[in-house]
């Protein structure tokens, strides 16, 4: 049996459809079983309510040999240790007392880098995976770059202003990969019941690009100029604040960013392993056009 957390998101939906697909026996956590694909729903075990709620998880991790934990972003959270380490801790219970073997959880590049200590959403989702591994599971961290889904937030402002923006160097180099890969990974991970211990496992996406790189792929693709403008930490953090986030998440976001910025996601060196499939080119024909066109 696997279960599966937050099966309506971008990773998780697409984890589910994998799954389904080697015939196992699927679980999922949902707080509103209406919002799941009606294609995957009949033939999911469905539990409801929230992943972070005792009572939800010792209902749903009964039986389950692996676990794959993707913790949701919280926008409005007091701190991100919180929004990360607090609302994971029902769930290392539950995966103590049904025994859990494996668990495949959804982090982020940085480990054992100088900049991981002060990298907000970062430094949060790392100390989530040790809160995790501390249970004694056999545990498959997927360690992510951004991701190039992230870019579809500012599909109004390409389609408008030809134009998106970040507070990160447009010349950087960085790794970015598409969540449609990433799950393929998570699938693969929770069907093998192969491994044990505790590691990570880079997704990496196909290639290193800046923001300029990735705005002339834009241009080329949507068929009309599209730039990268820099923005400044400040105004990056301000603007989270006026659309309604916390205080202590907006600085979370950006002290990640800014430890993107210091080379926070280039540390890993690129293998054929690490490297996964979709290119942004392809991501933007496939996914970033259409959003465009609809802004
Ligand atoms: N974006 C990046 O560049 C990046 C990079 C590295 C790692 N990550 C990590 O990736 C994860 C986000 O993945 P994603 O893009 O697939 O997320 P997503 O599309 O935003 O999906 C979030 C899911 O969580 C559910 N959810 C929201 N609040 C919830 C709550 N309080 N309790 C239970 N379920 C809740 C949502 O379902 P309902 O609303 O239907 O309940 C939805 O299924 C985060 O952990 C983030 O730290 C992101």
């Amino acid at each position: 049996m696997i279960v599966i957390t937050a099966p309506t998101g971008n990773i998780g939906r697409k984890v589910v459809e994998h799954v389904l697909n080697s015939n196992v026996r699927v679980r999922v956590i949902a707080r509103d079983p209406s919002r799941l694909p009606s294609r995957t729903h009949a033939r999911l075990e469905v539990i409801e309510g929230s992943h972070n709620d005792l009572s939800v998880v010792d209902r749903a991790f009964e039986g389950a040999d692996a676990v794959f934990w993707l913790c949701p972003p919280d926008p409005r959270a007091l701190s991100v240790t919180a929004a990360y380490v607090d609302f994971t801790r029902p769930a290392c219970a539950a995966m103590i007392k049904y025994g859990v073997r494996r668990v495949v959880s959804i982090s982020a590049l940085g480990r054992g880098t100088p900049m991981a200590a002060n990298a907000g959403y970062v430094t949060a989702s790392l100390a989530m995976d040790d809160l995790i591994a501390s249970t004694g599971v056999s545990l498959r961290s997927l360690t992510m770059p951004s991701f190039m889904d992230n870019l579809l937030r500012q599909a109004a402002p390409i389609k408008h202003q030809g134009v998106f923006f970040s507070p990160i160097n447009g010349d950087r180099k960085l790794p970015s990969c598409a969540t449609r890969d990433i799950a393929s990974v998570a699938a693969r991970l929770l069907i093998d019941t192969s491994w044990n211990g505790r590691d990570d496992v880079p997704v990496l996406g196909p290639q290193d690009l800046s923001f300029n790189d990735m705005a002339r792929i834009m241009s080329d693709v949507l068929g009309k100029p599209v730039r990268f403008e820099q923005v400044s930490f400040e105004s990056y953090k301000a603007g989270f604040i006026q659309r309604g986030m916390s205080e202590a998440m907006a600085q979370g976001m950006t002290d990640m960013a800014r430890a993107k910025n210091e080379g926070l996601d280039n540390a890993v060196r690129r293998t054929p392993a690490n490297s996964t499939p979709t290119t942004f080119r392809q991501w933007c024909e496939e996914e970033l056009k259409p959003a465009v066109i609809e802004a």
